[in-house]
């Protein structure tokens, strides 16, 4: 608590951390004044930038959490460049702050330079300055249920943590729900690099 103003460190399962500031506010002549600038002088103390904010709250993001990043994978797979295989794909992360960051796959007439789904959202995220996931989704024009390639599930591995959420489907329905763990089993991580 500083001046009136809560300061809560919040680690919400499946969205990430947060900071919350609940300011306590009176029904005295100014308070409400008073309350917006000293949740403005923490911000600003605590280096908290405006796209850093989050516009709804918790339950709002579990509830939508699969489905917004369904949707957002959903769009990217319409824009997939897949002349080659025909096999249109679109993948979205949801950062810590909350942002999704979406990609499709990106093919090449030398196949091999080809780029999945996955590394194209992965790419977005790392690009707009964040470095880890809470959670992903995969979405396929052709299959229910686009299971995530080898190298995809190595290249979440390296953003997110074991229980992160991966969600396998379509927008508008029920997605299977994995994590990461389940579909990368021993997978090679940090601490065998720092051996
Ligand atoms: N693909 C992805 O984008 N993500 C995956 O996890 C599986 C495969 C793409 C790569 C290629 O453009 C097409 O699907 C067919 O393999």
């Amino acid at each position: 608590m500083w001046e009136n103003v809560r300061i809560h460190l919040d680690d919400v399962d499946g969205l990430g951390t947060f900071v919350e500031l609940e300011a306590v506010v009176g029904s005295g002549d100014g308070e409400l004044e008073a309350a917006h600038e000293k949740v403005a002088r923490l911000r600003s103390e605590l280096a908290i930038a405006d796209d850093a904010l989050i516009a709804v709250g918790y339950s709002d993001l579990l509830l939508d959490g699969p489905q917004a990043l369904l949707r957002a994978a959903d769009a990217a797979m319409r824009n997939a460049y897949a002349p080659y295989s025909s096999f249109k794909v679109g993948a979205a992360v949801r950062a810590p702050s909350g942002a999704i960051y979406a990609g499709a796959n990106v093919e090449n007439v030398a196949y091999p330079q080809g780029a999945c789904a996955e590394a194209s959202a992965l790419g977005a995220l790392v690009a707009a300055g964040e470095s880890s996931i809470t959670a992903a989704a995969v979405v396929a024009e052709k299959v229910e249920r686009c299971p995530p390639c080898g190298g995809c599930r190595q290249r979440l591995a390296e953003f997110g943590s074991p229980e992160t959420p991966v969600y396998l489907g379509r927008p508008g329905a029920m997605p299977y729900a994995t994590t990461l763990a389940a579909l990368l089993p021993g997978s090679f991580g940090r601490d065998e690099l720092d051996a």
